[in-house]
């Protein structure tokens, strides 16, 4: 690992702060992340049954669950096809609630052009508004 953290802040605050306890939330890509864990450990307590982990690639991901909030650190940025891009875009938009929520965070313009020794594309809000 190039790094690692012990309390994911930054997603953790946001999420708690725009969903409630019974929402079901996604991390998509979550790795080795303890984003799931720092949750359980503020909403879940007992309820460890009620997280999944799927195995997959997110682009051939289905689920019956319409999601209220999608979090996405580092993942989307991998896809470097505009096919997947659009196809990732998609799967977001038609995965969450009307009235859900989703965060996605990439490199922007001026990070890594690398992530994990591998490309990724960088985004800034300019940028992301072509979706
Ligand atoms: C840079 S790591 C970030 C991990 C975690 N989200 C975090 O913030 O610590 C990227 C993760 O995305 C996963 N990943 C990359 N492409 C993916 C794809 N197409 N579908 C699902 N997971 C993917 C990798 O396996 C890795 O766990």
């Amino acid at each position: 690992m190039s790094w690692h953290q012990a309390q994911s802040t930054i997603s953790l605050d946001w999420i708690l702060e725009f969903t409630n306890k019974n929402d079901a939330i996604i991390d998509v890509g979550c790795g080795v992340s303890v984003l799931v864990d720092n949750l359980i450990d503020k909403r879940l307590k007992d309820h460890t049954k009620k997280v999944y982990f799927h195995h997959e690639n997110i682009l051939e991901f289905n689920s019956n669950h319409q999601f209220s909030l999608w979090h996405d650190r580092t993942v989307f940025h991998f896809l470097t096809d505009e096919k997947d891009q659009k196809s990732y875009i998609k799967k977001l938009t038609k995965q969450v609630k009307k009235d859900g929520y989703f965060l996605l965070s990439t490199f922007s313009p001026n990070g890594p052009k690398l992530c994990s020794e591998l490309n990724i594309v960088q985004y800034d809000v300019k940028k992301s508004r072509n979706y």
